[in-house]
């Protein structure tokens, strides 16, 4: 075992700091019978506070196998305990969502040092809804997304040059057209939690649960 205090870290992880605040406490007095307006709430308080991309947040799902996978994603909407994120049918998310619906959301705004996690069940909404959410795309992110392939290999980049070209000429020869399987994906969330730093590390965490007779509940979490 190693006795040494010595600290053979490396030094680019010495003396960083995290959670310096300050931040404001959260009051969990008067709370929403519903974690969807809570986060609602607490994003409309992210936008007022001018937090950068409030809206990125990371999506973890688990592959045929049982291994977790994440990445970053934009939340689209929020309605109830629905959040709602777009992606392509055909990308690795896509396949493992279609074997296994089980997905959480996790953000972290570290200016307000907030962390929110959302558990649920996520379902693709339909063509239509997909076809909706890609038309209020850029031209350059629905040439992309019409390419397809995500998540697959790619050869070159002058592959994907020459592929995104043809993409965008088609795209301005008709700029109805859409990616088929481009999806708005519905997390119904059954379980939040919602994190508030404090500096001297007590932190205040409130975790909502939705419980078989269909209602909330919520209570604290030691922290
Ligand atoms: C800030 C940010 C926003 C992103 N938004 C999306 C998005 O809305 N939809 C999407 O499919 N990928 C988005 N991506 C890319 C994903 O992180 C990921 O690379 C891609 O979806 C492929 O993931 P997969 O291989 O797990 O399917 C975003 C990445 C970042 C960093």
């Amino acid at each position: 075992m190693n006795t040494s205090s010595k600290d053979n870290r490396n030094p680019l992880f010495k003396g960083l700091t995290s959670l310096a605040g300050p931040f404001d406490p959260f009051d969990v007095h008067s709370l929403p019978e519903k974690p969807g307006a809570l986060f609602l709430e607490w994003f409309a308080q992210a936008l007022r506070e001018e937090v950068l991309e409030p809206h990125a947040v990371t999506l973890s799902t688990v592959d045929e196998q049982g291994r977790p996978d994440s990445r970053t994603l934009i939340l689209k909407d929020v309605h109830g305990e629905t959040f709602y994120f777009a992606s392509s049918m055909e990308s690795r998310k896509g396949h493992q969502l279609q074997h296994n619906p089980h997905a959480a959301i996790q953000i972290y705004w570290p200016a307000l040092g907030r962390q929110i996690r959302l558990r649920g069940t996520a379902r693709e909404t339909g063509a239509e809804e997909g076809a909706q959410d890609f038309r209020r795309r850029s031209m350059e992110a629905r040439a992309v997304a019409r390419i397809g392939r995500q998540s697959e290999p790619l050869g070159s980049e002058e592959e994907l040059e020459e592929a995104l070209a043809e993409s965008r000429e088609e795209l301005t020869a008709d700029p109805e057209r859409v990616a088929p399987l481009w999806r708005l994906y519905a997390l119904e969330i059954d379980e939040a939690e919602f994190w508030q730093a404090d500096t001297g590390r007590k932190h205040t965490r409130v975790q909502y649960r939705l419980r078989a007779e269909g209602h909330w509940e919520h209570g604290l979490l030691w922290p």
